[in-house]
């Protein structure tokens, strides 16, 4: 049984990350998708919104399961007994940075390894932080994330903004 571990800090969970879902979990018979901390990022929505968020965009993939884990992504690799970790690449440093996370992970755990999929071409330029700046000032943001979170996202981030 081939298993896959797709983390992110999901703040929030975007279409794109929902591509990469969608794709990994084509090619794995089990994706396990972690809701991290980004040590390097200040996230506004809290850890079980960003888990909620994360279920309701991949209801109905059976063989997804959304976990949250606040340690190290290795422990989590490690306990969930995966063969590798799933990252989303849409640029040229998006790849280097990855490629410096994969050895520093690989240093930790040698059995760690890392499938990089190209981003969709119209997806690539949604990030959480656009969706975050365009919410903030009410814009619409339903071309960015799922359709079952644009309420909830809309509205968190127009309070946010008070
Ligand atoms: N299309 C468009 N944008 C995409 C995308 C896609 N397919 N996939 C990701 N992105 C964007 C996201 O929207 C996000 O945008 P942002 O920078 O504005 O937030 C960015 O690319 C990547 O963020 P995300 O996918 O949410 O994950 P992350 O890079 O924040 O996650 C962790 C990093 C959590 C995996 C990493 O910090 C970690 O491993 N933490 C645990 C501690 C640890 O073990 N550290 C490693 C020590 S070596």
């Amino acid at each position: 049984m081939t298993k896959l571990l797709f983390p992110g800090s999901f703040d929030p969970f975007t279409r794109g990350h929902r591509d990469i879902a969608r794709r990994a979990a084509k090619i794995c018979d089990k994706l396990y998708v972690a809701v991290m901390h980004n040590d390097a990022k200040k996230h506004f929505f809290a850890p079980e919104d960003r888990v909620m968020m994360a279920r309701e965009s991949l209801k109905g993939f059976d063989n997804i399961e959304v976990i949250r884990h606040d340690g190290l992504l290795v422990d989590i690799y490690k306990e969930t007994g995966c063969d590798a970790v799933v990252r989303g690449i849409r640029s040229e440093s998006d790849f280097r940075y990855e490629a410096e996370m994969a050895l520093a992970n690989r240093l930790l755990e040698p059995s760690y390894d890392a499938v990089l999929l190209p981003c969709r071409d119209d997806l690539s330029l949604i990030s959480s932080s656009i969706v975050k700046e365009v919410g903030f000032y009410g814009g619409d943001i339903s071309k960015m994330v799922p359709a079952e979170i644009v309420g909830f996202v809309s509205e968190e981030l127009k309070k946010g903004r008070n």
